[in-house]
């Protein structure tokens, strides 16, 4: 079958996720300090985001830091936040000229106070954007963002505003940090990998998988690209035969 550039562009899948990973291996490959594959990681984000939306990728999420990662030392935490509170700074034009909406998910409130402002006040000025989505997920965890759901569900039931027999999917995914987010069609992780690391849990029912051993720093949009070649390759059953 001969598909022409606009068939193809139409299958380019809705909603990619990517396990950004090997930002640490990357740099201890060549010899440097595990801060300097975050510095190249965070160049790398600022590529693929570009690249995604010329692929006409719709929402675009990219796990930056989980909920597990607070335990890593103290000195690359530190590192990793001061990446973020730069690219929260730098980003913003950028970000705007290419008419971009950024949503945060994660459990934010673990977050040093002047990031969680930065997050608010980048939210709210690109809420009108609608080139394409752009969800960072940091301090997050797919395990906890389900616990908040179910605290929020059982919260409606007890005031009253919802029935029990009334919860189903929709209720419980309009409960989770991504409720204005259609679930993801691929997710992407780098490095090798092949595992979900407590990412969209609930969101990743019927996505497709990729597992690319590109180190995070290295992955760009050639390799998206191809990505979603494979992507278009397969066939999606959803349970039917
Ligand atoms: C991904 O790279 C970035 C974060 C998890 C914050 P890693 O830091 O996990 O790099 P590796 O996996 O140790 O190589
Ligand atoms: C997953 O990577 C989290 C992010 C990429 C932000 P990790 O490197 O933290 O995952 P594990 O520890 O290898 O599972
Ligand atoms: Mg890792």
């Amino acid at each position: 079958m001969n598909l022409s550039s606009k068939d193809n562009k139409s299958k380019t899948p809705q909603h990619i996720a990517i396990i950004m990973d090997g930002n640490g291996r990357w740099a201890t490959k060549r010899g440097l300090p595990r801060a300097l594959g975050h510095k190249k990681g965070a160049e790398a984000v600022e590529e693929v985001v570009k690249g995604a939306k010329e692929l006409g990728v719709k929402y675009l999420t990219l796990y930056a830091f989980s909920t597990e990662n607070w335990n890593r030392d103290e000195d690359e935490v530190k590192t990793l936040m001061g990446l973020l509170r730069e690219y929260l700074k730098r980003n913003l034009i950028e970000i705007q000229k290419n008419n971009v909406k950024i949503k945060f998910i994660g459990e934010l409130y673990m977050l040093d106070k002047d990031i969680q402002d930065s997050i608010k006040k980048i939210e709210a000025d690109t809420e009108k954007n609608d080139a394409m989505t752009l969800c960072i997920a940091i301090s997050y965890g797919a395990r906890q963002e389900i616990l908040s759901a179910v605290k929020k569900v059982v919260g409606l039931v007890k005031r009253g505003d919802l029935s029990e027999a009334d919860i189903d999917n929709k209720v419980f995914s309009d409960a989770l940090y991504t409720r204005d987010i259609p679930d993801p069609d691929l997710v992407v992780r780098t490095s090798g990998e092949q595992r979900i690391s407590n990412y969209l849990l609930w969101q990743v029912a019927y996505a497709e998988f990729y597992f690319s051993d590109v180190f995070w720093p290295d992955f760009n949009k050639k390799h998206l690209e191809k990505i979603i070649e494979d992507f278009n390759s397969r066939e999606r059953r959803y349970g039917k035969s």
